[in-house]
């Protein structure tokens, strides 16, 4: 069975579990795991803020992040198929006590003459306040889209003139790197706060980082204990992070190429599809799912009439030559 369903299906590689294994430990939750530490700081210096925070998860990295900006009973804008606003189950309501508005666009670019239009400033104890504006990049659900960097640019220079935070979903901000040549570090500059993981394209177990200043860093230490997100030895998951950062970042450029040839087989523009994730509609979406796995391509449905299929470390050249023609039959 060739696994296309996401790129979280990966399994760590024998490299990645030798260094798990020999990770030097300590309890996090005390500050003393020098691989955890390791780990904060090498992403910090990456994106060039000050502090990163190790989470179990993206979820768990956006909600600390986005909360970072935005205060109970104030709002933040995004992109309507973004992740925080279709799957995160209304954590960042239900945890955060955030409200969301969101704009529409097909590739999930921040379209700033509708953030404009939506921004809500602060007007006495009657109207809910915006206090930040939330991208991603990639988007997911978009299709691995990259958002062009002038647009975010654009986005942050006018965010900060009207007192707003940017924050950044960056789980797989690598596979934008890599497609585009930009630096993460250019990246970080166009978002307040981010996150990041390394459970996705990177192909660590588990893992990402909310990233941003000390103080926001500190205060977000506080709140991932209280959801119950303090790890003790936990240096022995950070390890699979690093060794992802050392040697699975460059290599992303592969599963670019071989989401091309999926793109092909399903009839698509190449200009569509520019990182690792494919998106097709196609009206009879669960029967073509079900239809690719009887001839051994698993693909997941991502809307009642949007497939998904997304390329990723354990999907080698011949694997993807093979699901592009079994796609390609369908
Ligand atoms: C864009 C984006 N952000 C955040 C997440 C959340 O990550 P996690 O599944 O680790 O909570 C995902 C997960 O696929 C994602 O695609």
């Amino acid at each position: 069975m060739i696994d296309l369903r996401s790129d979280t299906l990966t399994r760590p590689t024998e490299a990645m579990r030798a260094a798990m294994a020999q990770a030097e430990v300590g309890d996090d939750v005390y500050g003393e795991d020098p691989t955890v530490i390791a780990l904060e700081e090498r992403v910090a210096d990456l994106f060039g803020h000050e502090a990163a925070l190790f989470t179990p998860t993206g979820s768990m990295a956006n909600v600390l992040a986005v909360g970072s900006l935005v205060a109970p009973g104030q709002e933040v804008l995004c992109e309507a198929s973004a992740h925080i606003a279709r799957a995160e189950l209304g954590a960042h309501g239900a945890i955060g006590g955030i409200t969301m508005r969101t704009w529409t666009h097909p590739r999930g670019r921040p379209d700033l003459a509708a953030v404009r239009a939506m921004f809500a400033p602060e007007m006495g104890p009657f109207f809910v306040r915006t206090a930040a504006i939330s991208v991603e990049n990639t988007h997911n659900f978009a299709g691995g889209a990259v958002l062009p960097l002038d647009e975010l640019q654009e986005l942050r220079s006018w965010a900060t003139g009207v007192g707003a935070g940017v924050h950044l979903d960056g789980a797989r901000i690598w596979n934008a790197h890599v497609a585009t040549g930009v630096a993460l570090a250019e990246y970080g500059a166009v978002a307040s706060v981010l996150s990041v993981c390394l459970s996705k394209g990177l192909g660590a177990p588990v893992g990402s980082l909310m990233v941003g200043s000390r103080d926001a860093v500190d205060e977000a230490r506080v709140r991932r204990k209280r959801m119950g997100g303090g790890m003790r030895q936990v240096g022995i998951l950070a390890a699979a992070g690093l060794h992802a950062l050392e040697h699975h970042v460059e290599r992303l450029a592969e599963d670019h190429a071989h989401a091309g040839l999926l793109a092909e087989a399903c009839g698509l523009d190449q200009e569509a599809v520019d990182t690792n994730i494919v998106v097709v509609e196609r009206s009879d979406a669960a029967a073509f799912v079900a239809a690719a796995a009887e001839q051994g391509v698993r693909v997941a449905t991502v809307g009642p009439t949007a497939v998904r299929m997304v390329t990723h470390l354990d999907v080698s050249r011949a694997d993807a030559e093979r699901a592009a023609s079994v796609l390609a039959s369908l």
